[in-house]
């Protein structure tokens, strides 16, 4: 199996090393390579990521990604939306587990308002918002799919944005179909709900832009942006990455939090079917946690460092 170990920009570059550690401790017959992308590349040669770049993640089984600084200009192309697009990761998985929350924010990756058809002009600028029947029922199947037993939620502002008429039909048809039973929220009234009756909610699948504000917020349930881990899954290409950012106000510190970057290799474990390797992970996390190896985010004061070493230990004795 080929992974690829992509640690992008600021904090990427200290929480990567560490999952990538666990990921070595547990597969190190595996063949891992690093592949450079995001903005200290940009500054190098005015690229964020070239075709080669491109070309070393497409040709790799898992991608593990840590996070890249995008800075808010009109001519710099978001790495991440341009991988998602290239490997057509279209459906991001976002679990966010925590005593009284177990839940999965299901976000299409591909469209919405994310499709990159964008352009500015003196005095305004404009985004498409572009949702298409294919995109939204592959996403609904997915979504689907990951219901067990319980229902699914749709996220959407299908009573003010058309495009969302669309997506939640789409939902709604292939949830019957699959013969899940579902229910319906606007993303705003969900997000609130979700923060005060998180055990209401399993499945939640929403468009791009709504899923992504959606898990973010979540994150104040579990602890914050440095506990939650994400999935990238496509057709023929998987990609997991931390949902945070580069986080430059702490980097370079090494007092970043490694859990969701952890976590996020856990789901890869997952995905490729080593599921007591991923509850392993998952439960050392919560041990080194119990045990007060946490991050200053956490109120702690354990290093980005020490939590991984105390993390593989306890999968040494699990
Ligand atoms: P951010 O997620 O980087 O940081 C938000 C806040 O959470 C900061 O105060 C940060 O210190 C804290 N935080 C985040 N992760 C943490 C961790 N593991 N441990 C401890 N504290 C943590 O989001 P922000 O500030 O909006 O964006 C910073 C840069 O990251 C921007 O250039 C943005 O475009 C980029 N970004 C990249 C993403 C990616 O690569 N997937 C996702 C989100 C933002
Ligand atoms: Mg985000």
């Amino acid at each position: 199996m080929k992974v690829a170990i992509v640690p992008g920009d600021g904090i990427g570059r200290e929480v990567v090393p560490v999952a990538e550690g666990v990921l070595r401790y547990i597969r190190p017959e595996w063949d891992y390579y690093p592949v450079e992308v995001g903005y200290g590349r940009w500054e190098r040669c005015g690229a964020a990521i070239g075709a080669e770049e491109i070309r070393a993640l497409s040709e790799a089984d898992a991608i593990l990604f840590g996070a890249v600084t995008t800075p808010p200009d009109p001519d710099y192309l978001s790495v991440l939306l341009q991988i998602r697009h290239d490997l057509d990761l279209y459906a991001n998985v976002r679990p966010v587990r925590g005593p009284g929350v177990d839940l999965i924010i299901v976000r299409e990756n591909t469209e919405g308002l994310y499709s990159g058809i964008e352009w500015s002009l003196p005095g305004s600028a404009c985004t498409l918002r572009v949702v298409t029947e294919r995109g939204s029922r592959r996403i609904a199947r997915f979504a689907a799919g990951l219901v067990k037993g319980g229902h699914l939620t749709i996220g959407t502002k299908a009573n003010v944005i058309k495009s969302d008429v669309l997506f939640r039909r789409c939902v709604i048809e292939e949830a019957e179909a699959a013969g899940v039973a579902w229910e319906e929220k606007y993303i705003d009234a969900l997000c609130l709900d979700v923060l005060m009756h998180p055990a209401r909610y399993g499945v939640i699948v929403t468009t791009n832009i709504f899923g992504d504000i959606l898990s973010d917020a979540a994150g104040y349930l579990v602890g914050g942006l440095g506990m939650l881990p994400s999935a990238n899954i496509g057709d023929k290409h998987a990609f997991f990455e931390p949902v945070h950012g580069s986080a430059p106000d702490i980097a370079g510190r090494g007092i970043a939090n490694p859990v969701a970057a952890i976590r996020s290799a856990a789901l890869l474990l997952a995905h490729f079917g080593y599921a007591d390797e991923a509850v392993a992970v998952d439960a050392a996390v919560n041990a080194a946690l119990a045990a007060g190896v946490r991050t200053p985010d956490l109120g702690g004061a354990a290093s980005t460092v020490q939590v991984g070493e105390a993390v593989i230990g306890r999968i040494r004795e699990w």
